[in-house]
């Protein structure tokens, strides 16, 4: 099973501390949230899978960290200030502002119109672009309007990636195909966010660009699609709860030529099917275009240059063929809060325990596990027991996320670690003081084996590691 809506993961989120609603005690900022001691940890885990996975463990990727706030040429150049922007409606009736593009269909007796989502009025101002872009300016002396000084939070971090291509390519020695990864925040002026963690102005993104020979990216843009496809599966989610999307032609982007995008079913109450799914990543083949738009060189057809700003040609030269071209570019570009919201989704299940009581169980892959161990003394009164349990802890956390709790009594602590996703809780009793060992509680089973307090940090080792195989 998975969760049953969105909502259910709210409320677990804020009870047991992954996520909270941002300034809440000056009554929140629409759409912001806080991650909180168990949310940071599963984001950070996310984030290290995927660079791991992305980078670690190929042969072909090198990674960077650019700054958010970047020339302001750079989205003039890569289109965004032109055309980075949704439809924007307002609700004559109740004065809402609505992304015309997402509005649901109502029957009228002049036909099918766009219908307020509040009020239900179909009385909405024509559609007008709104661009997304944060404006910020800088400097201390700038005013408010000074165009001189304005300047943007970026809407996406690919930007920073393209803009670095020479550097990357002659310090590192690299020959295409090759690519470049970075994880970061990004920023939106979405018009309507909304759906918890799902669409938010401030998100973090996983993007890598590929750069590969024209000719040859319909093939490897097919071969990340599955690869990424893969990934997500890896990480343990359902194959049900995920699907392929082909962007129809009117749906790209303005530097696509192809993009597929994977969906995860993040709305399963809703009863058309259509609708349950959204988009958890998006795979794009951007072809030249971007290198082509930040390039010196490029010139129209009176010779004039596309780009008199920049001062540098990312066009590549192939030693081999003694050719020069401008690469094309696969671009896998993930949400990390969309992911995270995945991964709680899947994970979330409910048992019923030998006392008909419903318990809920995050099974989450423990690569992603906020905490790998509890170690809990099962009397908090003896000084042997808690000495014992809290040595036992030391003895893990160079290795792993272990925590130490005596707030409740054995069936409380089990159950709090089970709702936090925790895969093995070891529990420390009065016969461990005798024969140097603890119990070990599987999470997803509740199963108990007893375990040598000497071979505890290779038994837990070697279980995280098998569940371990993304
Ligand atoms: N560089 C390409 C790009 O940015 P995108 O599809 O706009 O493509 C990539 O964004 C991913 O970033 C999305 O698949 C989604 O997971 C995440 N994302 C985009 N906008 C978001 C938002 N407002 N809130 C949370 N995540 C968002």
């Amino acid at each position: 099973m998975s969760a049953p809506n969105i909502e259910t993961i709210v409320s677990l989120a804020k009870r047991r501390g992954f996520v909270f609603p941002s300034s809440e005690i000056y009554g929140g900022l629409g759409s912001a949230w806080d991650y909180g001691p168990l949310g940071v940890e599963l984001c950070n885990n996310v984030k290290q899978a995927w660079w791991r996975w992305m980078v670690h463990e190929r042969d072909d990727m090198e990674g960077i960290d650019s700054s958010i706030i970047l020339n302001r040429q750079v989205w003039r150049y890569s289109g965004h200030e032109e055309t980075f922007s949704d439809p924007l409606v307002d609700c004559k009736e109740c004065n809402t502002r609505l992304r015309a593009d997402k509005l649901e269909l109502r029957e009228t007796p002049d036909g099918p119109q766009a219908a307020c989502p509040h009020c239900g009025s179909t009385k909405l101002t024509e559609p007008r672009p709104f661009n997304l872009m944060f404006r910020t300016t800088i400097g201390a002396a700038a005013e408010e309007d000074d165009p001189a000084a304005l300047a943007y939070l970026r809407p996406e971090t690919a930007q920073g990636i393209f803009i670095n291509f020479n550097n990357v390519l002659t310090t590192m020695r690299r020959k295409i195909p090759f690519g470049i990864a970075q994880i970061g925040k990004s920023f939106r002026n979405e018009v309507t966010p909304g759906n918890f963690i799902f669409r938010t102005r401030e998100f973090e993104q996983m993007e890598m660009e590929y750069f590969v020979r024209p000719g040859e990216d319909e093939t490897v843009h097919q071969d990340w699609i599955d690869y990424c496809h893969n990934w997500f599966l890896g990480l343990g989610i359902g194959a049900d709860n995920l699907r392929l999307y082909e962007q129809p032609q009117e749906e790209l982007a303005h530097y696509a030529k192809r993009t597929v995008d994977i969906h995860y079913r993040f709305f399963p109450e809703r009863e058309e099917e259509e609708r349950q799914w959204d988009e958890l990543m998006g795979i794009a083949n951007r072809t030249d275009f971007d290198l082509k738009a930040h390039s010196k060189k490029p010139e129209d057809a009176e010779g004039k240059r596309l780009n008199p700003d920049s001062t540098e040609d990312l066009s590549y030269f192939d030693e081999a063929t003694k050719e020069r071209f401008y690469p094309f570019v696969i671009e896998p570009a993930a949400g990390v809060n969309r992911t995270v919201l995945a991964v709680l989704m899947d994970a979330y299940t409910e048992k019923v325990n030998d006392k008909g009581e419903k318990r809920v169980i995050l099974k989450l892959h423990s690569e992603l596990a906020p905490i790998k161990a509890a170690i809990l003394p099962l009397a908090k009164n003896k000084p042997e027991i808690v000495g014992m349990a809290k040595a036992i802890k030391r003895s893990l956390q160079p290795l792993m996320r272990a925590v130490y709790d005596d707030t409740g009594g054995i069936g409380k602590l089990y159950a709090r670690q089970d709702e936090i996703g925790t895969p093995f809780c070891v529990t420390v009793d009065h016969q461990s003081l005798e024969d140097e060992a603890v119990t070990v509680r599987d999470r997803d089973t509740w199963e108990q084996e007893r375990v040598k307090v000497a071979d505890l940090r290779e038994h837990l080792q070697s279980r995280l590691q098998v569940a371990c195989h993304i």
